[in-house]
């Protein structure tokens, strides 16, 4: 949540920071701000509520100049969307500008102390008691660095934050505490980007400096220090991001969200990338940390994650129960944190994240840590915080940057990561066979072209349906066994971007209750593969329609049975079982965009959603 991005060197800041923020506007959309200091044109701030766009026109209007600046793109936490509200935020003699990413829990109290003193407050946000705390420290110390230094200790809660001061114009200083948000610098020749994610600083430089909890970097064009909060200088080599910038662009497509679903094809082969061997019958994971020996004394697995990504990990679940014969609990992240799990010797934690810096996930990274289990992170954004503190190792998607806040590619990409671990897992622990495996690795390859055929054939089906249902103000999604994992995710779809309020459901509970809902007015829309519950998957399809619901079935080829039993179907390939949610849940993707784009939603930043959530 909330996108920061900063930048010193001999150009013009302005272009560069705002260049910046529309490459995070993903993040938070509330409101935006950017400040750039010039000597002879001195600190000019430019805030505006809404959109980036918003902001565009004001720096149209009144242009800033200088080439030191930094700017912020929020998602609101404390005090409603105004001007006032926005970032950056200033200190009491208005030459420190601050910009934050977080939560500062204890920031009533530091005002209430502030207040005293004789600090006068115009807005309500905690970022300007930290601008503020700055200012104080700043008047002792006479330096920018020792100031944030002082200011941090007291915050509590997690927060990425970046200040600049106009009497040291030859840096900015930025600190990282806790898992609220990365820092990420860029280190270009003779100048120096900070920014909360990679996307924003991808088109200069691929040469990066990750900060980590508890760090502070003082940034200059040459470069940047890196020390703990505590002063101990901390010494890092820069690493190189190989993602292409072009790929964090929208190209020919409308929305993000629509490039990424027609990615899939392209991702869910390069999730496969140098990992399998079909000659040997065997997968290899490159960066797991964990050995034949280590996988073998796993005894249970808890995969936990958030929102779409916890979707994924429920059908993983199936993957590794069904391959590897390991039991597997699913928990929230934001649950699993906080309920003192009792995890055991022989547990292994899988993060699934497709940032890498969702805060409720990486605390339960740091619970299972905590407990002496190690973790597994399946992530898309290379370098991220999940990534660097999986002490199993990080399991990369490489989807390439997902931007919109809808995921799809990622989710994608996630179950076939899932279904390569459980794989592995099943190797080591000799669950599989090399023949067992070929015929896994078979069908995984097969999988981008089949995943293609789905798109084709489900774009003009969606829209047609569009044009049908998107008046309607609820619907149902109905699945069995791991396609009720892609039931929630449809109906997770539907509701982020279109704001119908949607449902998933196992088909075999709805008679429990959500058969209520049914009248001729409801989608429900059924998820009926030929696996081995199709059967139970017929009757309730029928249960259905004798309420007079209007049945959207998702089939595979050649099922000509549950064509003639639904009011719309779309048939897609068959699969492997446990592989076929990567193919039945693409239509419902397709299906929320179309509903959202006719529904006239913003799809790729919906509202009150932000795509990295950095807060609890
Ligand atoms: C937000 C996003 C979702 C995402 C979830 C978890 O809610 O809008 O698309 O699934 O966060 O994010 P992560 O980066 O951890 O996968």
């Amino acid at each position: 949540m909330c996108g920061i991005v900063g930048y010193i060197g001999p150009r013009e800041a302005t272009e560069i920071v705002v260049g910046g923020l529309q490459r995070l506007e993903y993040r938070g959309y509330d409101s935006a701000g950017v400040a750039i200091y010039d000597p002879a044109a001195g600190l000019q701030l430019r805030r505006s509520i809404g959109k980036l766009g918003n902001l565009l026109q004001r720096i149209g209007r009144e242009p800033t100049v200088g080439c030191l600046g930094l700017g912020h793109t929020r998602w609101a936490t404390h005090g409603g969307v105004t001007e006032e509200n926005a970032h950056p935020h200033r200190d009491a003699s208005g030459s420190i500008v601050v910009i934050q990413n977080g939560i500062v829990e204890n920031y009533l109290e530091l005002k209430a102390n502030m207040l005293a003193d004789g600090h006068h407050f115009v807005s309500q946000t905690d970022t300007e008691v930290i601008a503020h705390l700055v200012g104080h420290y700043y008047q002792r110390t006479g330096s920018l660095e020792a100031a944030v230094r002082q200011a941090v200790a007291e915050l509590r809660g997690g927060n990425a934050l970046v200040a600049l001061c106009i009497h040291e114009p030859d840096r900015l200083v930025a600190a990282r505490l806790g898992n609220a948000g990365g820092v990420v610098i860029g280190l270009g020749a003779g100048e120096t980007f900070v920014a909360s994610d990679v996307p924003a600083i991808l088109d200069h430089t691929r040469s990066l400096l990750f900060l980590e909890d508890h760090e502070l970097a003082v940034i200059t064009r040459e470069g940047a220090q890196l020390s703990k909060l505590d002063g101990t200088p901390v010494s890092r080599q820069p690493v190189t991001m190989s993602w292409d910038p072009v790929a964090a662009a929208r190209g020919d497509f409308k929305h993000f969200m629509q490039k990424e679903i027609h990615e899939q094809p392209r991702a869910l082969t390069d999730v496969l990338r140098g990992r399998i061997d079909q000659d040997a019958g065997s997968v290899h994971l490159e960066d797991l940390r964990l050995d034949d020996a280590a996988l073998r004394q796993v005894g249970r697995i808890y995969a936990t994650a958030c929102g779409t990504a916890w979707h994924a990990a429920l059908v993983a679940k199936f993957m590794i129960e069904s391959l590897a014969r390991v039991r597997v609990e699913v928990d929230y992240a934001s649950e699993f944190r906080y309920r003192e799990p009792v995890l055991g010797a022989d547990a292994l934690l899988l993060a699934f994240t497709q940032s890498g810096e969702t805060v409720d996930t990486l605390a339960a990274m740091e619970e299972a840590r905590n407990q002496g289990v190690p973790s597994i992170a399946i992530v898309n954004a290379i370098g991220s915080q999940a990534a660097r503190v999986a002490d199993g190792g990080p399991l990369y998607l490489h989807a390439g940057p997902e931007i919109g806040v809808a995921s799809t590619k990622a989710f994608t990409s996630m179950l076939v990561a899932a279904y390569l671990f459980a794989l592995r897992l099943g190797q080591a622990r000799g669950t599989l066979t090399a023949a067992q495996i070929r015929i896994a690795l078979q069908a995984l390859v097969e999988l981008p072209g089949k995943a293609a055929t789905v798109i084709e054939r489900a774009v003009p089906v969606c829209e047609a349906l569009a044009e049908r249902y998107h008046r309607v103000s609820n619907a149902l999604f109905l699945g069995r066994q791991a396609n009720y994992p892609i039931a929630l995710e449809g109906a997770l779809k539907l509701k982020e971007i279109s704001y119908i309020h949607a449902e998933g459901y196992p088909a075999g509970e709805m008679k429990h209750g959500p058969i209520a809902l049914i009248d001729e007015d409801l989608p429900v829309i059924c998820i009926a593969p030929r696996d081995h519950i199709y059967a139970k998957m017929l009757s309730n399809i029928e249960q259905v329609r004798a309420r007079h619901g209007q049945v959207l079935a998702i089939g595979t080829d050649g099922d000509d049975q549950l064509a003639a039993k639904a009011d719309r179907v779309i048939l897609v390939p068959a699969t492997i079982p446990l592989l076929q949610p990567v193919l039945t849940v693409i239509p419902l993707q397709i299906f929320a965009y179309a509903m959202a784009l006719r529904r006239g939603c913003d799809v790729d930043q919906p509202r009150n959603l932000a795509k990295s959530v950095t807060v609890e």
